[in-house]
Formats: C-alpha cells, sequence, structure tokens
C-alpha cells in the first residue's frame, strides 16, 4: 500500500503539472453562467483555468450543471429560444447551473464553415468539463449538454473527448447538411455519453441550413409528427406570411420546425409529470424519468428510430400522444441544371415523386437552396414509404405563392439530363434519365418524367 501510495503521489504530482501546463489560451468559446433572473444576459463568464471565476459565478458544486449549445446564426447573436430554455431548465431544477456557451464568432460565417468549426467548440467543451473535474472535482454525472442544429454535434464532439463519460446529451435538431453522412467521431452519436436522446423536427427535404440529420443518432430519437415539418410550420403558409407581414419575420417562420425542438424539449418535464410522453416505452420512463441517471444503455437499444404521432402544440401543453413507429426511408438525389443563360435562384419549391417495385410515394415537397445554370445540387428527400426499389422519379418546380415580377415575364428553366439517387438505407446508387436525352424543369410547368437509364450513362 506504501507502493500505492508512491503511485498515487507521482500520479498526483504528475497530473498537477500537466494541469499547470496545460494551455488554456487556445479556448476560443466562452462559457457564461447564467441567473433565473437574467437569462438573457451573459453577467458572469467562466474562465477555464480560473479558479476564482467559479466562485466569482456563485457557481453550485452540488446541484447539476445544463450546458447550453447554439447552433448556426445568421445574425451572429443568440436566438429568442436562449432565454427560454435558460429559463426552463431553471423552472425543472432551480439549484442548477445553466451555462450557455458562446461561439456566436465562429457560428454566423458561411454554413460550412461554421460546421467546421463544431470541433473547435466540441475540443472546447470537452477541455472545460475535464477542467471542472479534475482541478475542482465536479463530476461529469451531473453533466447534461444540450445543443441546438450544430450545437448538437458539438456536443457529441465534446463527449466523444471527455476524460470520463458525460452524463446526458440531448440532441435538438441537430444539423442534418454535412452530418447526414458524417462519421460518428465528427457527430452526434450514442456513444457520446450515458444517455443521448435526440428530438428530430425538421427532417425533410433539403440539406439546406436549416434542416435536421434525418437518421437516429442517440438511444432515444423521437420524430414529432414523423419529423417532417411541424404543426403551424407550413411552408405554404409561411410563404403566405411573408408576403403579407414582410421579411422580418421571414427566418423566423422557416426555422419554425428546426426550432420546435426546442419548444418540444422545454415543454418535457410538464409531460413527464403525466407520464404521458410518447415515443418512450412506459416503462423505460418509470425506470429513468428521463433525467435521472445511472442509465443502461442496452434498455433504450429497443427505442430507437421510434417516431412520434401527434406531438400537441407546445402551447396548450397538451400531452396527448400516441406511439407509432415510422421508418424513414431517405435519398440524397443530385441534379445537374443546364441553361444557356446565367441564372441563380434561390430557396425554390419542388415536388418529388417516387415510383418503385413495392409502392409509390407521391409530391413530396421540398425546399432547393439554390439552383444554378451549369450547377450540380444535391439534396436528401425522405418518404415513409417503402417504394422497395426505386423505377421512376418525377420532378416538379412549383410556383411560388408570391406573384414575383420577373418569373412572369421570364419564367426560369432548366435542362436536366439524368438525376443520381443514392437510396440512404441500402447506399445503393442508381441514375434516372430522361427519356428525350434532355428534360426542361419549367418553374409552375408540368412534371418531368426520368426512368432508370439504360446502357450508356
Ligand atoms: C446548491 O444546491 C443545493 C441543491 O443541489 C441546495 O440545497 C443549496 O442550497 C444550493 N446552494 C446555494 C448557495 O444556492
Ligand atoms: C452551360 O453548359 C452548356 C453545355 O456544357 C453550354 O452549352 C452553355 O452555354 C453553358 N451555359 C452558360 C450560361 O455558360
Ligand atoms: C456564365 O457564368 C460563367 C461563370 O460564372 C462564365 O464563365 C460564363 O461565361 C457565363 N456565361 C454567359 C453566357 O454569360
Amino acid at each position: 500500500s506504501r507502493q500505492k501510495e508512491m503511485i498515487h503521489n507521482v500520479l498526483y504530482v504528475y497530473r498537477d503539472i500537466s494541469e499547470k501546463k496545460r494551455d488554456f489560451s487556445d479556448i476560443k468559446s466562452k462559457f457564461s453562467l447564467r441567473t433565473p433572473e437574467k437569462a438573457d444576459e451573459d453577467t458572469c463568464l467562466i474562465v477555464p483555468g480560473q479558479e476564482t471565476s467559479v466562485a466569482q459565478c456563485s457557481f453550485n458544486y452540488t446541484s447539476k450543471t445544463f450546458v447550453v449549445i447554439h447552433g448556426w446564426t445568421v445574425t451572429g447573436m443568440y436566438e429568442s429560444w436562449v432565454p427560454k430554455l435558460v429559463k426552463a431548465l431553471y423552472t425543472r431544477e432551480p439549484y442548477s447551473n445553466v451555462i450557455v456557451v458562446d461561439w456566436l464568432a465562429f457560428a454566423s460565417l458561411h454554413y460550412p464553415v461554421s460546421a467546421a468549426y463544431t470541433k473547435m467548440v466540441g475540443k472546447d467543451v470537452a477541455t472545460f468539463v475535464n477542467w471542472m473535474e479534475e482541478q475542482l472535482g465536479y463530476s461529469l454525472d451531473k453533466v447534461h449538454l444540450l445543443g441546438y442544429s450544430l450545437g448538437a454535434h458539438a456536443a457529441g464532439i465534446a463527449g466523444s473527448l471527455t476524460d470520463k463519460k458525460i452524463n446526458r446529451i440531448t440532441g435538438l435538431d441537430p444539423a442534418g447538411p454535412h452530418f447526414e453522412y458524417a462519421e460518428e467521431s465528427v457527430r452526434l452519436s450514442a456513444d457520446d455519453a450515458v444517455f443521448v436522446d435526440v428530438l428530430h423536427t425538421y427532417t425533410r427535404g433539403t440539406p439546406d441550413r436549416s434542416i435536421g440529420i434525418q437518421k437516429p443518432v442517440g438511444h432515444i430519437d423521437i420524430y414529432p409528427n414523423g419529423g417532417g415539418f411541424q404543426p403551424g410550420c407550413n411552408f405554404v403558409e409561411a410563404i403566405r406570411l411573408i408576403a403579407e407581414s414582410g421579411l422580418q419575420d421571414a427566418d423566423q417562420l422557416v426555422k419554425c420546425s428546426h426550432e420546435r425542438s426546442i419548444h418540444l424539449f422545454i415543454d418535457f418535464p410538464l409531460c413527464m409529470k403525466e407520464k404521458r410522453i410518447m415515443g418512450i416505452p412506459l416503462e423505460l420512463q418509470r425506470k429513468n424519468r428521463f433525467n435521472n441517471l445511472g442509465y443502461k444503455v442496452n434498455r433504450v437499444e429497443k427505442a430507437r428510430r421510434t417516431a412520434t404521432n401527434g406531438f400537441e402544440d407546445s402551447r396548450t401543453h397538451k400531452c396527448l400522444y400516441k406511439r407509432k413507429k415510422v421508418p424513414l426511408f431517405h435519398y440524397q438525389v443530385k441534379i445537374h441544371f443546364f441553361g444557356k443563360v446565367n441564372t441563380t435562384k434561390t430557396t425554390q419549391p419542388l415536388l418529388i415523386s417516387l415510383y418503385g417495385t413495392k409502392k409509390e410515394s407521391e409530391n413530396i415537397d421540398f425546399i432547393l437552396p439554390e439552383i444554378s445554370t451549369n450547377k450540380t445540387q444535391s439534396f436528401l428527400i425522405y418518404t415513409e414509404v417503402d417504394i422497395g426499389e426505386l423505377l421512376i422519379v418525377k420532378l416538379q418546380w412549383e410556383k411560388d405563392s408570391i406573384f414575383s415580377l420577373t418569373d412572369w415575364w421570364n419564367t426560369p428553366e432548366f435542362g436536366i439530363q439524368r438525376l443520381r439517387v443514392k437510396a440512404g438505407e441500402t447506399q445503393k446508387k442508381l441514375v434516372f434519365c430522361s427519356p428525350s436525352g434532355i428534360s426542361y424543369l419549367k418553374k409552375g410547368g408540368d412534371s418531368v418524367e426520368f426512368v432508370r437509364c439504360h446502357g450508356k450513362i
């Protein structure tokens, strides 16, 4: 035991040295301990490496800690859900520490650039909680990361880098673009925490910056209303409202489904009290009650891919849920748009229909972020229908609901020779050709059909 003691001392000293040597200067994220009274203000920053900052911020060591990580932001400012979530967490756990991670400076860049910065944020968060654990003896059993959109992947990366496992990560509609097919190490995945639960609320359409990842990535993945557009977040309705009330609301409306995950999460405790949360098997709710610890991972394995139906609007606070398993089939589609004149159209509404050996799924609507002359676009579509082997694809370009003068005089049109489709489940790649060599997709025009190519591609 003397030897043990010596080893302990050596380790202790070594750790002490490594701690002193540890460089915190490359940490770019900021850790703001919010208060229930000033949920929307950064009043006190905890600085990794500076113990005094922890005491100054009145960090409560005996309580649990929520770490909230925001996502991509157009404005470079916190979005309105941040203080709402902070408040909701304090209502639920009055003594807890709610820390908001500020990486706004990197989250307001071009989406792919911000997406790449999730690695840095994840590393920063891991360094922060490792330091809290090592240096201040704060157990990672008390840490719960909540990440929205890109923030969910940052949380996942953080969880994969900590020395011990973080207790829980909640992914609030984790971002899809750049992550749908990414390796587990760079996105949120089930082994990033003891318990990983994920809400998917905007899992359809294009790999646009505002959509969520479609595949299940946690121990429990919940797809309220199948994970598509949420009630009250109808796109056509959104367009109509934009026409009526101007563009400043457009952003809010389009983000509606994506952000719904946060509002649903905020309502979770209310539902939990009634023990009627759907999508989660009842015995699991009893055992775990969703925020307890010491959770057996294999228990939840079965709950994967559970989708839900009938999530009530968050305003009504009702939990009348039906359980329903909805498998999601997704396809990645790649199209090259030919044209004689240079044209670029953004956020275009399209419809795609898939006809297969088993069934068809018609008029799946989605928004293409951009269509440009002589450029290739790729996007994701999803359907709940198992169509079997895909045989025919039809594409239609819808008119905007808003009257557009330029489109009126000069209806845009692009030539398409073929569509490349990759099935998400089988990863099988198929190519579909225009029967006439090239077909013209015209805004507001008829649908265009593509069939499996024979021979030459
Ligand atoms: C810290 O949290 C505990 C509950 O975890 C509570 O009993 C205690 O009063 C809190 N301390 C302060 C100073 O708020
Ligand atoms: C696009 O590419 C086609 C064929 O490669 C060419 O004929 C056409 O002029 C190009 N369009 C523009 C606007 O450059
Ligand atoms: C279209 O744009 C490309 C690059 O932006 C340019 O190389 C090409 O010459 C343009 N074509 C026409 C017809 O303006």
